[in-house]
């Protein structure tokens, strides 16, 4: 495994202002999601777990901390640059699709690449492909209001992949859907994590959603209680306290990888 984690967050916190009250919804938290991982963030209502994904997905920034993507750390990054870096890393899926209502799924799908400037028959061939890949060739030209929910969220996934992106990040993707939509939205995210190797992290409050993924991270007030996963074996517990073992961590990387070292950014 060479290049950077695909995100790397060290001691992340989000405080809100409401009304002149401070809410801390998170208060510390680091985690890496390596390239190709599998996890779930579960954990109780108001813990923190959207506020996390929405860091994580470069939707927010933290009030203190380190995230970095792809290797990049984003508090150096312009709100543009930052946006530039989400539309080619991170696909980002909402319970509730958040998918614009008088467009086709073509064209929703299609937005993200016109960031990437390709031009308008690319976009389109690209997003035809993406909906392909989530069993809704037949219905390019529907609008969400004439689609369900499942193929709704379908097309919200199609647009989350079709800039090829190295982490999909999806806060309850199945929250809204009925149990065999559910169950075919969870089929698409095995296959994508499976065949394309993208990373993919997901917050459930569903126990048959949340065994999909390899690795449980556990959030309880602001904070992650319990991470049991992948990660932790190519140097996760190294954050608790200054990390001791990220020296001998990574023996691979030090010597065995001229390529690799230094060659980040
Ligand atoms: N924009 C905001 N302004 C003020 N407080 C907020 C804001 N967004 C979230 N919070 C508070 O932050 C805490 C964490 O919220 P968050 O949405 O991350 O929880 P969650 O774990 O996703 O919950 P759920 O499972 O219900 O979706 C909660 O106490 C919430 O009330
Ligand atoms: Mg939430």
């Amino acid at each position: 495994m060479t290049g950077p984690a695909a995100i790397e967050a060290v001691e992340l916190t989000r405080r809100y202002q409401l009304d002149g009250v401070a809410v801390e919804a998170l208060r510390g938290v680091s985690l890496r999601i390596g390239r190709g991982e599998f996890a779930a963030v579960v954990g109780p209502s108001g813990s923190g777990k959207s506020t996390l994904m929405h860091l994580l997905g470069c939707l927010d920034r933290p009030s203190s901390g380190v995230l970095k993507v792809n290797g990049v750390d984003i508090s150096r990054l312009s709100d543009g640059e930052l946006a530039e870096l989400r539309n080619r890393t991170i696909g980002f899926v909402f319970q509730s699709f958040h998918l614009l209502a008088r467009t086709t799924a073509l064209d929703n799908v299609a937005l993200p690449l016109v960031y990437r400037g390709l031009g308008r028959a690319e976009r389109r061939a690209r997003a035809r492909a993406a909906l392909e890949s989530v069993g809704l060739g037949h219905r390019l030209h529907h609008r969400p209001s004439q689609m369900s929910g499942g193929e709704q969220q379908r097309v919200a996934i199609a647009r989350a992949l079709v800039g090829e992106p190295k982490v999909l990040l999806a806060d309850e993707p199945t929250g809204n859907l009925d149990t065999s939509n559910g169950a075919e939205v969870m089929a698409i995210l095995d296959r994508l994590n499976e065949a394309g190797g993208m990373a993919v992290v997901l917050v459930t409050h569903e126990a048959e959603v949340a065994a999909h993924a390899r690795r449980q991270i556990h959030v309880r007030d602001g904070v992650i209680e319990r991470d049991d996963g992948p990660s932790q074996r190519d140097g996760g517990p190294s954050e608790q306290d200054g990390g001791p073992s990220e020296r001998d961590g990574g023996p691979s990387e030090r010597d065995g990888g001229p390529s690799g070292q230094g060659g980040g950014s």
